[in-house]
């Protein structure tokens, strides 16, 4: 065998599965009741009683804000509410059809190359790019949405909330009660997905941000990854599941078939989790909650589906699976579920890239050798 530095004596663990990748302040599962905290807050209380843009300050800037603070990160946020002209450009010519989150995925990296800091490197840069990415990549889904389905553009309004102006973006709706309840919704939606530790996006922007790249290039990498159906795409897939089968009576069937079959049940299992994911919980309490305002189906199909999964399979639901029924009533289209736990899951990815950038060190692991011994290489012509 050729000598190589080699890895014998490292623990192998496919897909990395408990192996401690670097340190973070930012996000800790906790085996406890609160199930996860952001910065030491439990989610629970940050999802009873924050807002999304609180939550966002806190993994950006280390600390819950004043209300001064808060009002002046909402103002900035405010101020960042349009996309510079190449990206506007650029959503005007991609194909009606294009999924989302590639669009977002080019945004972003377009935005990097127009950002007004995209030379500067410091971190106060980087918190600018931050809260330029939370407020444009709202703007670039909704406005891909709105050229693809031939409606109107519509200005997020400085009186509405991160989650108000989210959900007048995408449907047009604001102002009343009704909305306002729903909005809220979106709002604690936004706080569970804001963070979640090393997954596999937050984990991808991380590996970039430690070869020194920059803030968009990083969080490019993240939207990527973010895309697959095992990561942020569940969601999409559950919602567009559930319409498939379209009745209660079809979910059984559905179950016994696809487990029968090897396959993967959208929005079930996670590789932390042995429980019920903490963020599903309450989520299910707004899928139910909405579902009683209007049409109930969905969430009771849902939960006849995480019956069902629990008890033929062991498995419980993640925060995917309640999310997907959640948008749903909101009004919002299936194919944006993936990009809305973007819009959130930025201010997690932004706060890992600078937390990366202020202790580096270049993640690079190594791999275990599985290919062919050394072998002599063959001229062209004398291959068979
Ligand atoms: N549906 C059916 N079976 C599942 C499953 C699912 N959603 N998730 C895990 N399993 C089963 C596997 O088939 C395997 O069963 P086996 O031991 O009988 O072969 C076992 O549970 C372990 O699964 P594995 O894929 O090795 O776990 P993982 O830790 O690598 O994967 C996920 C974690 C999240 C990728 C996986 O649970 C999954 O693919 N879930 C569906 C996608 C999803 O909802 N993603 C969002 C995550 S927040």
């Amino acid at each position: 065998m050729a000598k190589s530095p080699n890895t014998e004596g490292y623990p192998y663990s496919p897909g990395l599965e408990g192996v401690p990748a670097g340190e973070s302040a930012l996000c800790q599962i906790d085996e406890g009741e609160a199930g996860l905290r952001y910065r030491g807050y439990a989610i629970t209380d940050l999802a009873d009683q924050a807002t999304f843009e609180e939550v966002a300050f806190l993994l950006l800037l280390g600390k819950l804000p004043t209300r001064k603070e808060l009002d002046d990160f909402r103002a900035q946020v405010h101020a960042h509410w349009a996309l510079p002209g190449p990206v506007e450009a650029f959503l005007g010519v991609v194909p009606p059809d294009a999924h989302p989150m590639d669009l977002l995925r080019t945004g972003v990296s377009l935005l990097g190359m127009t950002d007004p800091d995209a030379a500067e490197g410091s971190h106060e840069a980087n918190v600018r790019k931050s809260i330029r990415l939370l407020a444009q990549i709202p703007l670039v889904i909704a406005t891909a949405y709105r050229l693809a389905h031939g409606r109107p553009r519509v200005q997020p309004q400085p009186k509405l909330t991160f989650a108000e102006n989210v959900l007048y973006l995408l449907t047009d709706q604001q102002g009343t009660e009704a909305t306002r309840a729903m909005a809220r919704a979106l709002d604690v939606s936004l706080i569970l997905y804001a963070e979640h530790e090393f997954n596999a996006s937050t984990f991808a922007a991380r590996v970039a941000a430690s070869t020194l790249t920059d803030m968009h290039a990083a969080a490019s990498a993240a939207i990527g990854t973010l895309k697959g159906p095992l990561h942020g795409g569940a969601n999409t897939a559950v919602m567009n599941k559930l319409l498939e089968l379209g009745d209660e009576d079809a979910v059984e069937p559905y179950v016994d078939s696809a487990l029968a079959a090897g396959e993967k049940i959208m929005g079930f299992g996670h590789r932390v989790y042995k429980v019920m994911d903490p963020r599903a919980l309450i989520l299910k309490g707004f899928s139910q909650r909405l579902g009683e305002l209007g049409e109930p189906k969905w969430y009771r199909m849902s939960e006849v589906l995480e019956l069902a999964v629990k008890a033929k399979k062991g498995l419980d639901c993640n925060v995917d699976f309640y999310s997907a029924s959640t948008y749903y009533a909101l009004g919002i289209p299936p194919d944006l579920y993936t990009c809305l736990f973007a819009i959130s899951r930025v201010s997690g990815w932004t706060a890992h890239v600078m937390e990366q950038y202020a202790n580096n060190r270049l993640i690079r692991p190594r791999s275990n050798w599985v290919g062919p011994e050394p072998r002599d290489y063959v001229p062209l012509e004398r291959r068979g």
